[in-house]
């Protein structure tokens, strides 16, 4: 196993280091494919790799195809804390297009048709338009980050996840002074999302960040994880992670990104404003108004009864993102 130092002076080997041989050798065999059939060298067209996954999830040989990666440099982007399982990760979910039960969107989400795709950037951006997401995949280098994700229900995980800063998509899209905040609009199709016909939330999912949250070099745009390309269950093929923010904010699916001058309407704040602001940073102090938000149960860690872990300010970024909200009540904007 090869093994790198990083930025926090910490040890961690990539994903891909830690791959099974056998996983390692599909892996390689998928990149000859790759190039043999395309022109592309490391990073393939993604509908290649996506018919590429639909062959291997038949052969079960490997589940998905490997996105290539390096790893962060950036601040606070690779926790030591140990690794949360690919299959608890992958089949313990939120995805409410696909159900409302955790195993929903690992069951069900296959119907997913996440090629071809596209994002539309819109609003008060120099020149709105629409993007292929493979060249929206060139805009920034692949980067591995391993970040802690806290979920506002109590649970937590710790995910290897791949992509570059949102901040390279806002550079690269000129937003206009005016823009103050960026919505961010996800898929919805009852065809081949049947949580959408159950009427849990009003469609499609939104997120928002204030733009120095969405620019903060944290923010990952991600389109893999665990050194594969997303899984549909986690939100393929592209998804937001904010990992000091409470699990909800990172959106699934994103097809539209839209640059606003005033704070969105997002969709948990829409659904429960009791219970869920727009902030929704991850705050022990501030709890949930049916339970306490001081603890966490770490997914893989024993039981249900198992000794839960104290949860930290900000989810552990408090050094990196602290002064995004100093002056500001979390109390009050929670
Ligand atoms: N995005 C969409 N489009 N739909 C959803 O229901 N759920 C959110 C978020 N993004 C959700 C979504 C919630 S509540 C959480 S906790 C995380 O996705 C879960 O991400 P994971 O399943 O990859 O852990």
């Amino acid at each position: 196993m090869l093994i790198r130092t990083h930025n926090d002076g910490l040890i961690h080997p990539l994903s891909s280091e830690i791959t099974s041989p056998e996983a390692y050798a599909t892996r390689r065999q998928l990149l000859r494919q790759w190039s043999a059939g395309a022109a592309a060298a490391g990073l393939a067209g993604w509908s290649q790799r996506e018919a590429i996954a639909q062959s291997a999830a038949v052969s079960q040989a490997v589940k998905l195809a490997a996105l290539p990666a390096t790893q962060s440099s950036v601040q606070g982007a690779m926790t030591m804390e140990k690794v949360t399982s690919q299959k608890d990760a992958t089949t313990y979910n939120n995805f409410y297009e696909f159900g409302v039960d955790k195993s929903d969107p690992a069951r069900n989400a296959h119907t997913l048709k996440a090629t071809p795709w596209s994002i539309e950037v819109e609003g008060l951006v120099k020149k709105p338009t629409r993007f292929n997401l493979e060249d929206v995949m060139k805009w920034g280098a692949m980067q591995e980050r391993i970040y802690r994700m806290r979920c506002v229900e109590g649970w937590s995980m710790v995910i290897p996840w791949i992509g570059y800063s949102m901040s390279d998509l806002i550079k690269r899209v000129e937003p206009l002074p005016g823009a103050k905040y960026i919505e961010f609009i996800t898929q919805v199709d009852p065809q081949t999302m049947p949580g959408v016909r159950g009427g849990y939330l009003d469609w499609p999912y939104i997120e928002g960040l204030r733009m120095d949250e969405a620019m903060h070099p944290l923010t990952l745009l991600s389109f893999g994880m665990y050194g594969e390309v997303l899984p549909k269950q986690n939100g393929a093929p592209v998804r937001l992670v904010v990992p000091w923010k409470y699990g909800f904010k990172s959106g699934k699916s994103i097809v539209k990104i839209r640059f606003v001058d005033k704070q969105p309407m997002v969709s948990w704040a829409k659904a429960a404003p009791q219970e869920y602001g727009f902030y929704s940073n991850v705050n022990p102090t501030v709890d949930h108004p049916r339970w306490s938000q001081a603890n966490e149960r770490r997914i893989g860690e024993g039981g249900l009864l198992d000794k839960k872990r104290k949860t930290l300010m900000f989810n552990g970024y408090e050094a990196q993102v602290g002064s995004l909200y100093s002056g500001m009540d979390l109390v009050k904007n929670f």
